[in-house]
């Protein structure tokens, strides 16, 4: 018998049934008190994840505020309208790329400045803070950077990085998408002043809006003026105040948001962090005690992501080769992740984002094996699936009284 259809792909995550059944209710207008009542709920939501995504519960909110903000749109939107809003056509913008999402925040400050200028690492390496101590100057408007970058599996140095930004006054605006609602994420200790995030993540709703947390010293930046219509962030923030968008919003992708983050605030950030953690050791532990290898190549400051993992095909599946393997996973009913630009046919990736139980992270193990068994790969499953319950089984004992 097959079993049911897993999505283990780095977004979009599966979602609950109850997210699923908010986006049946009936319709009503953007203008209505329900809608705004949904809006407010999401917002409470998101203000609990942007500012208490620590392992103690620990608010991380600034002093003097902030904000958190619905848009329509996913979070490229949301990574555009930052740049958009913050950076004139001759401001310093520094954008930090290992990755491909690290580039395409630098392919949106290439759109909107004729000052933009990279930080480069290999994709797949760390990022050196020495390269970034260069570039970052008093005359710097703006550092963007991805915490946790999906294509590789590699979490960035956030904190050190705000920091440097901090020192030049820079606005420090932080793509979150993979990690806040899955990892640890610290506002203030990081220097965060924007911080974006998609609602198919680690938050577990469907594709299709995503979320900004803006700081009360970049509201006060915020020129109107100069931003695009549909992402002017001044506007938005306006009417946020009612608990609405500018423009027609996406009902029923709101309501299922609300309810995804009302779950979230439940679970508690602690608790979710943990589950996070625990299940992306155990895919590396299984992985690679089947014998594969992890794609990041740690060498300075940065650590394995929390939610997304990426491995190395072996030279069996490697390149044009890679479709067995791909295809065995795909008929085992599980979908997965390729590499992206220049690293398809050379990884695999899969995701832990939103709230997959344990048993999930040992299918998705032992399909890889399986898969990568039936197309000539030497892989140990057994040995994989071992690891990866032994890692599931101690670190939920370690947390037994959470
Ligand atoms: C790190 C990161 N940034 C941004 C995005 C935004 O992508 P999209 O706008 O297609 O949802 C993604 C999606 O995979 C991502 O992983």
């Amino acid at each position: 018998m097959t079993e049911d259809f897993l999505l283990l792909n780095p977004g979009p995550v599966p979602v609950t049934d109850e997210v699923s059944a908010a986006m049946d209710e009936p319709m009503v207008s953007h203008r209505s008190a329900d809608f705004e009542a949904v809006y407010e709920r999401a917002q409470d939501g998101l203000d609990y994840v942007f500012t208490e995504s620590t392992l103690d519960g620990a608010s991380t909110a600034p002093e003097s505020g902030g904000t958190s903000l619905v848009l329509n749109g996913t979070a490229t939107m949301g990574m555009e309208s930052a740049v958009a809003n913050l950076v004139g056509e001759s401001d310093e913008a520094v954008s930090l790329v290992n990755g491909k999402f690290g580039r395409r925040f630098a392919r949106i400050a290439d759109r909107h400045t004729d000052e933009a200028t990279r930080v480069e690492a290999e994709w797949g390496t760390s990022l050196s803070l020495d390269d970034v101590r260069e570039a970052v100057t008093d005359d710097t408007e703006v550092v963007t950077m991805v915490h946790n970058e999906t294509s590789t599996g590699i979490l960035n140095p956030v904190a050190e990085v705000g920091e440097i930004a901090a020192d030049h006054d820079a606005t420090f605006v932080v793509d979150g998408v993979t990690s806040i609602g899955g990892d640890e994420f610290r506002l203030d200790d990081w220097n965060v002043d924007v911080a974006v995030t998609d609602s198919q993540k680690a938050l577990a709703a469907p594709p299709g809006v995503s979320a900004m947390w803006l700081s009360a010293d970049v509201e006060e930046k915020l020129d109107g003026e100069s931003a695009p219509f549909y992402e002017d962030l001044e506007w938005h923030l306006r009417k946020a105040e009612s608990h609405q968008t500018p423009f027609t919003s996406a009902v029923p992708l709101f309501r299922a948001l609300a309810v995804a983050v009302e779950d979230i605030v439940e679970e508690t950030m602690p608790t979710r962090i943990r589950r996070h953690r625990r299940q992306a050791k155990a895919f590396r532990e299984g992985f690679t005690a089947m014998g594969l290898d992890l794609f990041a190549d740690l060498r300075e400051e940065s650590d394995y992501s929390n939610t997304v993992t990426a491995v190395s095909l072996p030279e069996e599946v490697y390149g044009d080769d890679c479709e067995a393997f791909f295809d065995g996973v795909t008929e085992r009913n599980v979908s997965i992740s390729g590499g992206q630009a220049h690293l398809g046919g050379q990884i695999f990736r899969v995701s832990n984002m939103g709230g997959l139980p344990d048993d999930a992270i040992l299918r998705g193990v032992r399909t890889v094996g399986e898969a990568m068994a039936d197309a000539g790969v030497d892989a140990d499953v057994e040995a994989g699936v071992d690891a990866a319950r032994a890692e599931l089984e101690t670190v939920e004992s370690a947390h037994a009284d959470d």
